[in-house]
């Protein structure tokens, strides 16, 4: 009860109950509105696509999501032909021209990540719960809403349009969420042995592999349809300079149910461990405002200096040697004890 009280307080401190902007965005627990939703096991990365007919070419546009860690460079590509560091949420045109069989890379666009130490945006991650919601239309759902910014495009420009990717996570008790959902299983770039990385012939062979599972088209078509991650839209949305690209998706997973976490007692825990840090961090400040105040008494009265200053500096001092007392009674003790049985063997 009296938890529920400090859960309350707290939100309302916050300002909106149900729109919690979150410091951290920890996909293993996101917490709104007094609901939690742990969606680790949709870790890693995962790719839809956006199909645009241009003739004479065809646009494809990937748009790759890790929702819980920045997403990694892959092996053997062109930095300019990724997003940069930090990214979560990343969309990569590309064109191909079906006249004459070319293909070519014609948009790099960085959606939503943590990017405050290259452009200084950061993601900002903003979280809404569906169910009992203010809107007619997400009230009868249930799940989580999430918009992750920070992107912008060209990312570099101040001018540049920025970006966002609102995510609706939607409760589907039949579904993990991982349900023909495409993965990225492209070899990364291991950060700690970029040296030794070119080696081309590998990838050659790769690729040729990956085309070869291009076939049933068909069963693509239908897979995608039931796709448990879906592509619902990228535009420009917003007037004027509020203008932003949005890329909109829908993750439908049990993850996304409520009570899915409640039976863990994680939350009295983490409110425990919260109590307890709250107690070492006011014992740490007494204690220091305790000598700090001490060694000022000591030098302003009694004009104390060096060890004199500082408030039990005798005991303090001595601490080491006490230690070293102290063990080495215990070591005597069990040594003793060790020998008073005879001889060990040798
Ligand atoms: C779009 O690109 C992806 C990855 O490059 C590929 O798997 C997919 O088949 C492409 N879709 C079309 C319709 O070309």
């Amino acid at each position: 009860m009296r938890h529920q009280r400090w859960g309350l307080e707290l939100s309302a401190l916050l300002a909106l109950p149900s729109l919690i902007t979150a410091v951290t965005f920890d996909c293993n627990h996101l917490r709104v509105d007094g609901q939690s939703f742990d969606l680790s096991a949709l870790k890693g990365p995962h790719a839809v696509h956006y199909i645009e007919d241009t003739p004479p070419s065809l646009s494809n546009t990937t748009f790759t999501l890790d929702i819980c860690n920045p997403l990694q460079r892959t092996k053997d590509v062109p930095k300019a032909d990724e997003c940069p560091g930090g990214t979560r949420v990343c969309g990569i045109e590309t064109d191909y021209n079906l006249a004459d069989g070319t293909s070519s890379i014609k948009k790099v666009v960085p959606i939503a990540g943590e990017y405050t130490s290259s452009n200084g945006r950061s993601m900002d991650p903003t979280l809404e719960r569906l169910k009992n919601s203010a809107s007619h239309g997400d009230s009868e759902r249930e799940g989580v809403r999430v918009v992750l910014n920070g992107g912008n495009y060209p990312f570099d420009k101040s001018s540049g349009t920025p970006q966002k990717a609102i995510i609706e996570f939607v409760c589907d008790p039949d579904r993990t969420g991982l349900e023909h959902v495409e993965g990225d299983s492209r070899e990364k770039v291991d950060d700690a042995a970029e040296g030794r990385m070119k080696r081309r012939a590998d990838d050659d062979k790769k690729e040729d592999g990956d085309k070869g599972g291009d076939k049933g088209d068909d069963k693509d078509k239908e897979e995608e349809d039931d796709a448990s991650l879906k592509f619902i839209s990228y535009k420009t949305e917003g007037e004027a300079d509020r203008e932003a690209g949005v890329l909109r998706l829908e993750w439908r997973t049990k993850y996304a149910c409520e009570g899915q976490t409640e039976h863990e007692p994680s939350k009295g825990k983490s409110n425990h461990w919260g109590f307890f840090t709250w107690f070492l961090i006011i014992l740490f400040l007494g204690v220091a405002a305790y000598l700090i105040f001490g060694s000022w008494l000591n030098y302003n009265r009694y004009g104390a200096r060096g060890w004199d200053l500082v408030p039990h500096g005798d005991t303090i001092r001595d601490l080491p040697y006490l230690m070293k007392d102290w063990g080495r009674s215990i070591v005597g003790t069990v040594q003793g004890h060790g020998t008073r049985g005879g001889y060990s063997a040798v």
